[in-house]
């Protein structure tokens, strides 16, 4: 098949990022054109992987004088569909993926400077190995990368001690859609001069233009943890065990996951090597961890004060302490395979919402019940960062059904949650973005006003719409 772009852009690209740095084959191809999950496919017309700021910064100048649409491209695990171009196959995906460079660590000023490409459990190492902790931690950190995670604002297990991308950003790099170079890459903790430009690009999706290098913060190394799974009778006894063991251990609390039943049952069903903590099954758990900077800290019996109060108090029915690293990994494990899992059960269809915390439990009651009631048997897989208030109200098709028919109801079943969502006042994004898989449903429950700004910064920094269209926005610029 003939290419959409002109042999002398080919070429001209080809000059600038070498034959390692082109991907024309189409079964090589196949890898950028699907995600984590295969949920999304599409075509493209190349793949380009340059290795430095300056090339990339030719390339998107080349495909902008020529009009060819761009769509970056980290480590492929977002959920919805962002890095895949669509089916015309002439878009060009921009993979950052040998831009994996540690630039600079500076101890002192507490930060770590590095390129888009690296994956995410690296820079987790690099900052190990300097003695300070990145605190970013999600399931897929083995393969998702820096540029990706800031695209996403990602959020993950240790948003309620450190925040999310957003708050771990000092200073960024990015190539604009017509090829100019932003070296925003300043390690201030202050800097008053106007308005604050990266957060324009952190969550833009690769809207806006390419985020090629980050400043982030670093934080200390923790040298104590303390890990706990707990059977709870209800989300209600999750909200008011997270209070309290909050109000008890303060920061050194830095993770509070929730899982249902229907979440583990999954778990323990598909992912190899996974046991039932406890003897008897229950309707909900969380996770709980505790971290502390001091080595010996002894978090183990603040932990225990805490469920002891809880136990008096009949929000947790059972619990265990991990009594080594081993176990707190395998406790973690039950929370981390609860994705993998359900791929295991056919297509899950995810909504990853906010609620404030304190709404959870009544949000979950009215929006099963109304589930149940218009499509009877669906599985509801809930669970997530509870401390963030973020539910992955995640729903599986009800047993023995078909995919396609289920597929189908998709966009029924969402209105269901998102129209629920939005008479909570939350937000039917809370994690993961908009993608391609929501930007009707961002124009349906956003505010008009709002959607309406985002329109008017895309057409300023990206006149040309060529910055991964038809992604964020419902329908192109207009
Ligand atoms: P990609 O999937 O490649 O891209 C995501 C988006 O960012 C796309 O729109 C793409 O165009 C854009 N993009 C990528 N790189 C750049 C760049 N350099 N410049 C500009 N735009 C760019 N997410 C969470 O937030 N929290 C979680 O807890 C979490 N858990 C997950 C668990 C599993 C098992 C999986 C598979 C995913 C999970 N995710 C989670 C979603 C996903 O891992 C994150 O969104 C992650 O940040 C995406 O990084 P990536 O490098 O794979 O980006
Ligand atoms: C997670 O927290 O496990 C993911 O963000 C949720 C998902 O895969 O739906
Ligand atoms: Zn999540």
């Amino acid at each position: 098949m003939s290419s959409p772009l002109s042999h002398e852009l080919i070429e001209s690209i080809e000059r600038l990022v070498g034959p390692a740095g082109l991907v024309r084959d189409p079964e090589l191809m196949q890898g950028y054109l699907t995600d984590w999950r295969n949920a999304y496919q599409g075509l493209a017309a190349l793949v380009v992987r340059p290795a430095s700021t300056e090339a990339l910064a030719a390339v998107v100048r080349l495909c902008h004088d020529a009009g060819v649409a761009l769509v970056p491209q980290g480590g492929n695990t977002g959920l919805c569909g962002g890095s895949i171009p669509d089916a015309s196959g002439r878009q060009v995906v921009l993979s950052l993926s040998r831009m994996k460079r540690i630039r600079e660590i500076d101890l002192a000023n507490e930060t770590i400077t590095v390129e888009a490409g690296v994956i995410l459990q690296h820079l987790q190492e690099a900052a190990s190995q300097a003695g300070r902790l990145f605190p970013l931690s999600l399931g897929a950190e083995g393969s998702c990368t820096v540029g990706g995670n800031l695209a996403t604002n990602a959020g993950g297990t240790a948003v309620l001690r450190y925040g999310n991308m957003r708050e771990l950003t000092l200073g960024l790099e990015v190539v604009l859609p017509d090829g100019r170079i932003w070296n925003g890459l300043r390690g201030l903790r202050k800097d008053n001069t106007g308005y604050d430009l990266k957060h324009l690009f952190i969550g833009s999706e690769g809207t806006l233009g390419i985020i090629t290098a980050a400043v982030l913060k670093l934080f200390p190394a923790t040298h104590s943890t303390a890990t706990a799974w707990v059977a709870l009778p209800s989300a209600q006894a999750a909200v008011d065990l997270i209070g309290h063991v909050r109000s008890l251990c303060a920061d050194r609390l830095t993770g509070f996951e929730m899982m249902s039943r229907q979440s583990l049952a999954f778990v323990l069903e598909h992912v190899a090597g996974c046991s039932d903590p406890l003897d008897t099954p229950h309707p909900w758990y969380a996770l709980i961890e505790l971290r502390d900077t001091v080595p010996d800290a002894p978090l183990t019996q603040l932990l225990e004060s805490g469920l002891s109060h809880a136990f008096e108090q009949g929000w947790v029915i059972d619990a265990v302490i991990a009594s080594s690293q081993a176990q707190a990994a395998a406790l973690w494990a039950l929370r981390e395979g609860i994705s993998e899992a359900q791929n295991h059960e056919g297509p899950s269809l995810k909504h990853d919402i906010s609620v404030p915390v304190s709404r959870i439990p009544e949000f979950i009651e009215r929006t099963d019940r109304a589930l149940q009631q218009d499509f009877p048997g669906v599985r509801i897989v809930s669970y997530g960062h509870m401390g963030d208030g973020n539910l992955h109200y995640n729903i599986s098709k009800p047993v023995g059904h078909g995919d396609a028919p289920f597929k189908a109801q998709e966009r029924a079943i969402m209105q269901v949650i998102y129209r629920m969502t939005s008479a909570f006042n939350g937000s039917i994004s809370a994690e993961h973005g908009l993608g391609q898989a929501k930007p009707a449903a961002a124009a349906q429950f956003k505010d008009p006003l709002e959607i309406e700004l985002m329109r008017a910064i895309k057409r300023t920094l990206d006149p040309a719409g060529l910055m991964n269209p038809g992604k964020v926005f419902a329908s192109g610029l207009e």
